[in-house]
């Protein structure tokens, strides 16, 4: 290989080919050619983009070459160092994403719960950025480091942003520099990322589960719904330790009220002694009412073990097909380790 020598990426078992430029990653390279690969955190974390390098080799910065046959390589990082060979696990076409990075005015900074804020973001004036239901954007801190979060409002509101962030003991952001946050300061954003967003093509019943601050995408998913008319049965199970954590469960619960195609199901793991509810772990709930998932789709948000439990319960004990589950988990997404 010749540095600066653009290299081809093949897709395993499709007549898929596209350009990887030097330095790129295979998943920037494969959005810039109008394919969508899975992922989610975009920082070598999640495994989303877990997929095997079938021929060639490639490598993570910071790590020695990873060569073919080798399974589990992440393509949110991975660098061709020869023309290579994958096979991710869904390949689609897609619209290259046009992403933007803004200069975001804090508006409003709100606390539902002690350890949730609402954080109020507003571009300049006559500044719109369109994005799909679910997805994230990420802020950047003063050292050029980044946190993803959610957006909670919908597409429709796309002159300003809504995150619903939950305090990390020790966190930068979200105990650190929020804390010092005033109306009128400014953050630099990046958006839209992410694939944590309805498949409009399916006409399958959809189950949102979500823990935590996981809620904010799912109220971006159901306002988004709401607005398109959408009829098809979702039921929003919502997963937390206390009554008092479902900081919005007064706003679910009067979704529920009103449109008769939505169910909202909120679930306690450490209950409160007058709750009534239900009680456990999230996704058993949800194992509980659908003991057969075939027909569903299923979105689930937030804690990483609930997530990735919900992936393989639902799949090895309900028979959930893995292609009818999307989940972002809220793993740390600070600095990227560099194994
Ligand atoms: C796709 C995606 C979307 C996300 N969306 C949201 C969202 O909408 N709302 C939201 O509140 N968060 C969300 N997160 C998590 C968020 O990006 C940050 O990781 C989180 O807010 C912590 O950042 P921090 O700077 O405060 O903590 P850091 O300074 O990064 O971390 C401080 C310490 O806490 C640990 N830590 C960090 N995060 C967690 C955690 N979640 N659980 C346990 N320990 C942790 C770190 O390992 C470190 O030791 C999302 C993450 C991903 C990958
Ligand atoms: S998207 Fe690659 S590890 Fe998360």
């Amino acid at each position: 290989m010749t540095a600066g020598t653009a290299l081809d990426v093949r897709v395993a078992g499709t007549q898929i080919v596209f350009s990887c430029r030097p330095g790129e990653t295979v998943l920037d390279a494969a959005e810039r050619a109008g394919y969508a690969l899975p992922y989610s955190c975009r920082k070598g974390v999640c495994t989303s983009c877990a997929a095997t390098l079938t021929e060639g080799s490639a490598q993570v910065p910071g790590n020695p070459p990873t060569k073919a046959p080798a399974d589990g390589v992440l393509l949110c990082r991975a660098v061709p160092r020869s023309a290579v060979e994958i096979a991710p696990t869904r390949i689609e076409r897609s619209e290259p994403p046009t992403r933007r990075t803004m200069a975001a005015t804090v508006h409003k900074i709100s606390y539902p719960a002690p350890d949730v804020a609402v954080l109020a973001l507003r571009y300049p004036i006559g500044k719109r950025v369109r994005f799909r239901a679910g997805q994230y954007l990420t802020v950047r801190l003063p050292d050029g480091d980044t946190r993803n979060y959610s957006m909670a409002n919908p597409p429709r509101r796309n002159d300003a942003v809504s995150l619903h962030i939950r305090r990390v003991p020790g966190g930068r952001f979200s105990e650190g520099a929020l804390a010092g946050l005033r109306r009128g300061d400014q953050l630099t954003v990046e958006l839209p990322f992410g694939e944590f967003t309805v498949d409009h093509d399916s006409t399958r019943p959809i189950l949102l589960v979500v823990t935590g601050t996981g809620f904010a995408p799912a109220k971006s998913i159901i306002e988004d719904l709401i607005a398109r008319r959408a009829a098809r049965p979702v039921r929003l199970y919502w997963g937390a330790r206390r009554a008092g954590d479902l900081y919005l469960g007064e706003l679910a619960e009067r979704w529920a009220a009103k449109h008769r195609w939505f169910g909202f199901t909120p679930v306690l793991s450490d209950p409160d002694a007058d709750w009534t509810g239900r009680t456990g772990p999230v996704h058993r709930a949800v194992l509980a009412d659908h003991p057969e998932l075939r027909g569903h789709d299923v979105y689930a948000c937030g804690n990483p073990a609930m997530t990735a439990a919900a992936r393989d319960e639902f799949h090895a004990l309900a028979g959930l097909p893995p292609e009818q589950f999307r989940a972002d988990a809220f793993l740390p997404t600070g600095p990227a380790p560099t194994h």
